[in-house]
């Protein structure tokens, strides 16, 4: 495993030790790191026969669930979780996030919004001092089909960049969401860090836009795996809850 996928994996299995408990129920993201966070909790699961309900966030995250022989809920029957863990594009130093690389922003938002423990595992290259250094494809954006064009100006005239629809690749046409919708990726200009919250609630009153994939005051933690053998971890709390900011080394096994 190169060391890209042992920082995802040791960030997925931190998460998974500390925010799943017996007889809960529990938010499932999507992408390529939850891949992680699931096998461990499948390997829990069995090891410690915890009785824990898996909400998914997207098809992807459904089938992760029902692969690993994990009970799969919903949140008509689970609508408080007691955690919600996911991958995430770009984590910026105030944990604002960009999520939805992966088209599935709208779920894993309203799973997010549903617990009070929202957990990001991403591996190092993730971790970013402001949205955009790191993270070069735009701010997802999920609008309904007949909208895009309308929407898509709107940003552009309002805040400069440019709103792309995302193209499908294995496919004539555009990516269609798990929702039936269309994303804009907004490549957006230079912008402060302390305007996300304002720019995505105006973004989000655009008629036609469903949801954003900016996520600002929702992540409690966020764990950053990074090296190749032995992992060093680096936490960040959210504003309020603790003003914890820690670089300690801890020893994770690979397996
Ligand atoms: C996303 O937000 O699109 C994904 O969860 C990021 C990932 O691949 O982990």
């Amino acid at each position: 495993m190169d060391s890209l996928e042992n920082a995802k994996k040791n960030a997925a299995y931190k998460a998974v030790d500390e925010y799943v408990q017996n007889n809960c129920a529990i938010g499932i993201g999507s992408g390529s790191t939850i891949v992680y966070a699931v096998q461990r909790l499948a390997e829990r699961v069995i090891q410690e026969e915890l009785n824990v309900i898996c909400v998914p966030t997207s098809f992807q995250s459904r089938q992760l669930i029902l692969d690993n022989h994990l009970t799969l809920g919903n949140l008509e029957t689970h609508p408080h979780l007691y955690s919600a863990i996911d991958g995430a594009d770009e984590v910026d130093k105030d944990l604002n996030l960009i999520k939805g690389g992966g088209g599935c922003l709208l779920q894993e938002k309203v799973v997010a919004s549903c617990t009070n423990r929202f957990v990001i595992i991403a591996d190092y290259t993730k971790n970013s001092v402001k949205l955009g250094d790191k993270y070069k494809k735009g701010i997802p954006i999920e609008v309904v089909p007949m909208a895009y064009m309308p929407v898509k100006l709107k940003i552009e005239d309002n805040y400069g960049g440019t709103a792309k629809i995302r193209m499908a690749v294995a496919k004539a046409g555009p990516v269609i969401t798990d929702n039936g919708n269309f994303i804009l990726d907004w490549h957006f200009p230079d912008i402060d860090s302390n305007s996300w919250r304002k720019i995505n609630m105006e973004l989000s009153l655009i008629p036609g836009v469903v949801e954003t994939g900016l996520f600002t005051d929702m992540a409690e933690t966020v764990f950053f795996g990074c090296g190749r053998f032995v992992s060093e971890e680096r936490r960040m709390k959210k504003k309020g809850l603790s003003t914890l900011r820690d670089l300690s080394d801890f020893k994770v096994t690979n397996n």
